[in-house]
């Protein structure tokens, strides 16, 4: 392939990966951009395979390497769970990561490229800030896969003078890359290399263990985009347009991503990466500040909550990561089915860090085939609820906590969240009084209007879907 015929499929490449990204801003548009995405990546992989920069000796290893590491692409997300996906996702960005330090240092060793003056210190610069990226994405990626599977615990971890620590390490890279920059011979240069190396995993380590498990989703999207900067940084590195295209897409819609849940979560990026916040995943009920919330539960059965949903006219239904977990979407649609045929309007109400991953509750409702235009965000539905007869809470905990409003000591105090209380009845659908992702205790459950629905959310929606039918 001639290096003119390259250049055109890379831009055909670049253009697919934009519409890709503007289809999968919207449910209804999602299938079709990630196609786009699919054949551009397909169009790059071959147009770098069979470019003028590979030679037909490359071909076979590139080929195999291809097959070992499609297969285990492959393998690995016909087996993840639905839930399992953020830690999967960390996982692929520490790939990236890796592979920006190995071709860093392959690019360094490489005797192939001779350049000289400022060339050579440009081409020098691009090495040291593409392995100080890599490594720090590399790291920081292994610590929130460890966080996100339960393999490390939550807590964050708090050395003293952690930010001196951050600042010290700072100052040495800086140093070091002044040494590397200014080495004469590559085997002078390696050892400020290995030693900015070597700083910058233990930054990604102490980044990442430094950030409680509410962060956790924030910290996702931004080494999401950390990895996407790392892809560039190779793309210069191996002077290759595209990937410095593909990167800086990544890099700046997981920067976007991260502001939108930060928003979402009442959240200032820069306290979120200063770390600290969050008690870790299903820890026990009640965290600082918050009292025992007054008031009496009171549980209702799956037969009451059909003749209150069969007597509503506005029903809002707000599932959680207990949905997800149930896999009960399927009842969902089945009872919203019924309910609309009865002439009910039943809509969903959608929170932006709902679930486990960003659009894990929309991902579930089009699998399970609800229509879009029912499906609403926390601020287009949250004004309805004082119009509503039933907001039926499915899995969900955190994200309808009414301590992120009232109560000011709250951790998880000016969390937008969506006010289900507000609603004549709120049905609330969960095992146990255990708290949510947040560890904090719920006040909603003790609501004078509220009931709670214990058990599994696929085998109460179940009875509940019998007796509407009976
Ligand atoms: P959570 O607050 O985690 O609450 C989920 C609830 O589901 C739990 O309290 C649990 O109570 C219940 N549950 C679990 N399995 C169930 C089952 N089989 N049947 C019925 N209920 C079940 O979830 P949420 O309200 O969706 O809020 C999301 C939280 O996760 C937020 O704190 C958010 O910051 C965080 N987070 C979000 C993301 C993204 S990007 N969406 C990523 C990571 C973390 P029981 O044990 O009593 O059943």
């Amino acid at each position: 392939m001639s290096e003119s015929l390259t250049t055109v499929a890379y831009l055909g490449a670049t253009i697919l990966f934009i519409l890709s990204l503007g289809g999968l801003s919207n449910p209804e548009s999602s299938r079709r951009g990630n196609l786009y995405g699919m054949v551009g990546m397909a169009i790059a992989v071959l147009a770098t395979v069979f470019g003028p920069r590979v030679t037909a000796a490359g071909i076979p290893w590139i080929v195999a390497a291809m097959v070992v590491g499609g297969s285990i692409g492959l393998y690995a997300a016909r087996t993840v769970k639905m839930t399992q996906m953020p830690e999967l996702v960390a996982i692929m960005h520490s790939l990236v990561g890796l592979a920006a330090c190995l071709v860093g240092f392959a690019s360094y060793i490489d005797t192939s490229i001779v350049l000289s003056g400022a060339e050579k210190t440009i081409h020098e610069i691009e090495i040291y800030i593409g392995i100080l990226i890599g490594a720090v994405t590399f790291s920081g990626s292994v610590i929130a896969f460890g966080k996100l599977s339960g393999r490390i615990g939550g807590k964050p971890l708090l050395l003293p003078a952690r930010h001196m620590l951050n600042l010290a390490g700072l100052l040495v890279v800086i140093w070091f890359g002044r040494e590397f920059i200014h080495a004469e011979t590559v085997q002078a240069g390696m050892t400020p290399l290995i030693v900015m190396t070597v700083i910058a995993l233990l930054f990604g380590i102490h980044m990442v263990m430094a950030i409680g498990g509410a962060d956790m989703p924030v910290v996702v999207s931004m080494l999401n985009s950390y990895s996407g900067w790392a892809a560039a940084a190779t793309g210069f590195m191996l002077s290759n347009d595209l990937l410095i295209v593909t990167g800086a897409l990544v890099g700046s819609s997981g920067a976007i991503l991260s502001y939108i849940m930060c928003r979402a979560m009442n959240r200032n990026f820069i306290s979120v990466i200063a770390g600290g916040f969050g008690t870790g995943g299903g820890a026990p009920a009640a965290a600082a500040g918050d009292a025992q919330p007054a008031g009496e539960v009171v549980p209702i059965s799956a037969v009451e909550t059909a003749e209150l949903l069969r007597e509503a006219k506005h029903v809002i239904i707000v599932p959680g990561y207990g949905m997800a977990v149930a896999q009960a979407q399927h009842t969902v649609f089945e009872i919203t089915t019924h309910l609309r045929g009865m002439g009910v309007n039943v809509r969903f109400g959608i929170h932006p860090v709902a679930g486990r991953m960003p659009g894990h509750m929309n991902v579930l409702l089009a699998e399970a085939k609800v229509p879009y235009d029912i499906v609403m965000e926390m601020d287009e539905i949250n004004e309805d609820f004082p119009d509503t007869d039933v907001a039926m809470v499915i899995g969900a905990n955190d994200i309808v906590n009414p301590a992120a409003q009232e109560d000011p000591a709250s951790p998880i105090a000016g969390m937008p969240v969506l006010e289900v209380w507000k609603a004549r009845t709120s049905v609330v659908m969960k095992r146990s009084m255990a708290s949510g992702y947040a560890g904090v205790d719920n006040p909603l459950f003790y609501k004078d209007n509220n009931r709670m629905l214990f058990g599994d959310a696929k085998k109460m929606l179940d009875e509940v879907l019998v007796a509407l039918k009976s």
